[in-house]
């Protein structure tokens, strides 16, 4: 790809990262996000198409005459964009729809690992509420209850309340028609961003996400309040085994489909022992986890992309540095639960001495020369340095600069890796 127009598809921290990095690699002319945001809008247009909007999303790709479709979130990955967009002769980076199922359905998900000899949690899979009690009794407490289909990260309970459990249940069942119960994983958990197409995979530095509200992982989840790159908990022993007993049968697999896997498959892991679990897969770039794990990529990501998206991932050489990334969420007041929109956002602009720092916005827009919250997470802070200590205090320190009535932001995103 020379001067290539590029359609990123979503509008949070992930697709400004995405967008970042585009911005930087000469293989790419002209950046378009759909709907983006008030950052994105720095490196791009914007346009005013939704991202569950399919034939608005298409018609734009073939308008601006896209070379690359990014598509940054699930939903529209589940429900087939891809599939439309290579039916339209346009490459594109996600999976068609049959792929995205491992995200779509934890059964079909848990079905392919069992098929596979991947390492994953023993579950069951019931669809009766008088199933429930018998279900929960072969697992010890905690319980973890798991909705079958995409739920916007609402799908999960974990708890040591058995009444609690029996609800979570008898709620999924009364609305998807089923539910998973799964053993409770003990361990840290790290995530595993793997590029991937029928030639080969290449794996990103790994993260850590913290998905609980408040400091010492406590609070309700959230979609996640930080991120650090990499994860010392990933050491060399477990992403030996996390190549071999995952990501290699997980590519087999998804290069064997009449339609093969081209995108990104994150893999969210339990470590205990350096014994690597999988916990979730989905079939996108995680988020914050982009926004931690980009910055580290020193190759055109445009190129990068545009290879997997045409199944030429193996003749491509990805060049990573050897830095560290530290990103800090700014969440609205009243975040996850009733996220209060619409506030003026400062001190967005006030660069940070020393140390390498980016703003990636997620729920902003503009508004004349102001930008205004208008989701629950409204944008990251990511320190980039040669230590995780320094990255860490340097995404803290710009952090405080940014203000927001009521914005709120955990403060001790990484800590867990400076103690190791
Ligand atoms: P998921 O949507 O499957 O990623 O689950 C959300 C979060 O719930 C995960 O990031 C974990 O923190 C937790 N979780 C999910 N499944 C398990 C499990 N089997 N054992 C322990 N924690 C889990
Ligand atoms: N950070 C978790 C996710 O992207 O699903």
């Amino acid at each position: 790809m020379e001067n290539g127009t590029v359609l990123i598809v979503g509008s949070g921290g992930r697709e400004h990262a995405i967008s970042l990095q585009l911005a930087k690699s000469a293989s790419v002319s002209n950046i378009h996000i759909a709907p983006g945001n008030a950052g994105t809008s720095m490196q791009g247009s914007n346009h005013d198409v939704a991202v569950d909007d399919m034939d608005g999303l298409c018609e734009l790709a073939v308008r601006i005459g896209a070379d690359l479709v990014i598509i940054g979130p699930e939903a529209p990955l589940v429900a087939g964009l891809a599939d439309r967009l290579r039916h339209l002769g346009i490459s594109c980076f996600g999976p068609n729809a049959d792929g995205a199922l491992l995200e779509g359905s934890k059964e079909h998900a848990k079905s392919i690992m069992n098929r596979l000899g991947v390492p994953t949690a023993g579950s069951v899979m019931i669809v009766e509420s008088s199933q429930i009690d018998s279900a929960l009794d072969g697992f010890s407490k905690p319980w973890v209850i798991k909705r079958d289909g995409l739920a916007a990260g609402k799908g999960v309970t974990v708890t040591e309340d058995i009444d609690e459990a029996v609800d979570a249940a008898k709620r999924a069942i009364d609305t998807d028609g089923k539910v998973l119960i799964e053993e409770f994983l003990q361990g840290e958990e790290a995530s595993i961003l793997v590029l991937m197409d029928e030639s080969g995979f290449s794996i990103l530095p790994s993260s850590q996400d913290h998905k609980r509200l408040n400091d010492g992982d406590r609070g309700p989840n959230t979609g996640g309040m930080g991120a650090y790159s990499p994860a010392p908990v990933a050491t060399k022993i477990v992403m030996d085994r996390v190549i071999s007993r995952i990501v290699e049968p997980m590519h087999r697999f998804l290069s064997s489909r009449s339609v093969p896997y081209r995108g990104c498959l994150y893999v969210g892991l339990m470590i205990e022992n350096d014994d690597p679990r999988v916990v979730e897969f989905n079939v996108r770039f995680g988020d914050p986890e982009t926004q931690v794990t980009l910055p580290l990529v020193q190759s055109d990501l445009g190129l990068l992309l545009m290879a997997v998206s045409e199944g030429k991932l193996s003749d491509f050489k990805l060049e990573i540095s050897d830095k560290h990334a530290a990103t800090i969420v700014l969440a609205s007041e009243g975040y996850p639960e009733k996220p209060i929109k619409g506030r003026v956002v400062r001190g967005i602009y006030t660069e940070e001495k020393g140390v390498e720092t980016i703003i990636h916005h997620a729920g902003t827009k503009s508004h004349g020369d102001l930008v205004i919250s208008s989701g629950g997470r409204v944008l990251s802070v990511t320190g980039i340095s040669d230590t995780l200590e320094e990255a860490i205090k340097g995404a803290y320190s710009r952090i405080s600069k940014v203000n927001l009535e009521g914005g709120h932001y955990r403060r001790d995103i990484g800590h867990k890796a400076l103690e190791t």
